[in-house]
């Protein structure tokens, strides 16, 4: 638009294949207090796993700088991630700060053990809502999944206290994988039936080099949505906005919503609206990238504020990203090693 409106959100920015940007997806922090094998498994992100630098970690006022601007591109929302996003010190004053930039929503993603002695806190800062991962509610198995022995009660406890504090209705994320948890997905459905809570079955993505993704171990949605639309009839709602990756179903005899999320048989690229920025300030078109913009770097060495902007806003122009949509041909040319893990660019 014209530059006399630098200041004012341009929400009509669009990239090479139409999308306009809406989600900043920030990763606050590369660490993480589990080690679910899809994610961080231990033979990788073991003792001698190099992880971030503090220094080459954005401040939060680096990070604030950088969402600020790009909410003159379009953005709405931010979601913390990580890693563990509670797992950074002071979170709450990072979330004060973004929360000073109007008209934007403010959304964490988290595994739920820190919740209960930060949730006051986060919400009183200004977060407006959680996103709790959870695979199982089965003890044992939730116990493997997470790969560190944490118990399944400490993260029920979480999503309790901050329901309490006004950060619901909460997202409960569960990443469906064959003959590991995927026999107490109904469970999982049936505790938060009657609630406002809306657990999401997520398709396991071969996102990262490191999970040992093969086709074999995806339970498609469609097999999740009969299994539990058998017990319990469901029909599909529609989308609450346009982009969003879950597709929506509610129990007909209304007793709430569940979520499919769907990124291998029926990809979202198409209203792709996101972007990430990893914990040391890189700025990725797609969960899938192989590479970054370096914003840090630009930060630190002295650009201004109509740099970065005109930065992003080249970026987000040429952006023609769609690697769901063409996960095969793009897997057989790419170098075995060159995709970005999900606990760095954050899920
Ligand atoms: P809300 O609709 O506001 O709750 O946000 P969201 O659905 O974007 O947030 P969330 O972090 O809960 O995303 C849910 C899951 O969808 C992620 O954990 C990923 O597994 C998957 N996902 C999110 N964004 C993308 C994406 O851009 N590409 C792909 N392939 N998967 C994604
Ligand atoms: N496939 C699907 N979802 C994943 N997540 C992490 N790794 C994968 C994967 N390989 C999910 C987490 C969390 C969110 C941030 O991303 O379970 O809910
Ligand atoms: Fe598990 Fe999330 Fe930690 Fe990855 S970042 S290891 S998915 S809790
Ligand atoms: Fe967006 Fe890339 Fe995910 Fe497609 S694969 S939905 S373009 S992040």
């Amino acid at each position: 638009m014209t530059d006399s409106h630098d200041h004012m959100s341009d929400d009509n920015f669009i990239d090479s294949l139409g999308r306009p940007l809406r989600d900043l997806r920030i990763s606050v922090t590369d660490r993480c207090n589990f080690r679910c094998q899809y994610c961080m498994p231990k033979e990788i992100f073991g003792p001698e796993f190099k992880f971030l630098r503090r220094q080459d970690i954005m401040s939060f006022e680096e990070i604030t700088r950088i969402a600020s601007l790009a909410t003159s591109l379009g953005v709405k929302k931010f979601r913390l991630t990580g890693g563990e996003p509670l797992l950074r010190a002071d979170l709450h004053k990072l979330i004060r700060q973004l929360h000073r930039i109007p008209d934007i929503e403010i959304a964490l993603t988290t595994n739920g053990t820190l919740l209960k002695n930060h949730a006051q806190l986060l919400a009183e800062s200004g977060l407006d809502r959680v996103t709790v991962s959870l695979d199982s509610l089965d003890d044992q198995i939730f116990r493997q999944m997470n790969d560190v022995d944490f118990p399944v009660r400490d993260v029920l406890e979480g999503i309790e206290v901050a329901d309490r504090f006004g950060l619901g209705p909460i997202k409960v994320n569960a990443v469906v994988r064959k003959d590991v948890n995927d026999h107490t997905l109904l469970d999982l459905a049936t505790y938060f039936r009657g609630t406002p809570h809306i657990v999401r079955f997520i398709e396991f993505m071969d996102v990262g080099n490191s999970n040992g993704w093969v086709m074999d171990e995806v339970i498609p949605s469609s097999k999740v949505l009969d299994l539990i639309g058998n017990i319990f009839p469901l029909e599909q709602l529609p989308s609450n906005y346009s982009g969003e990756v879950a597709n929506r179903f509610r129990y007909k005899d209304g007793k709430g919503e569940i979520g499919l999320i769907s990124s291998i048989t029926a990809p979202f690229c198409e209203n792709c609206t996101r972007a990430r920025l990893s914990a040391d300030g890189k700025f990725f078109t797609c969960l899938f990238a192989s590479g970054g913009t370096d914003l840090l770097q630009e930060i630190r060495s002295g650009a201004t504020d109509e740099h970065l902007t005109q930065i992003l806003r080249s970026i987000w122009l040429s952006r023609g990203d769609r690697y769901s949509e063409i996960r095969t041909e793009y897997m057989r040319s790419l170098p075995e090693d060159k995709k970005i893990e999900m606990s760095y660019i954050g899920g």
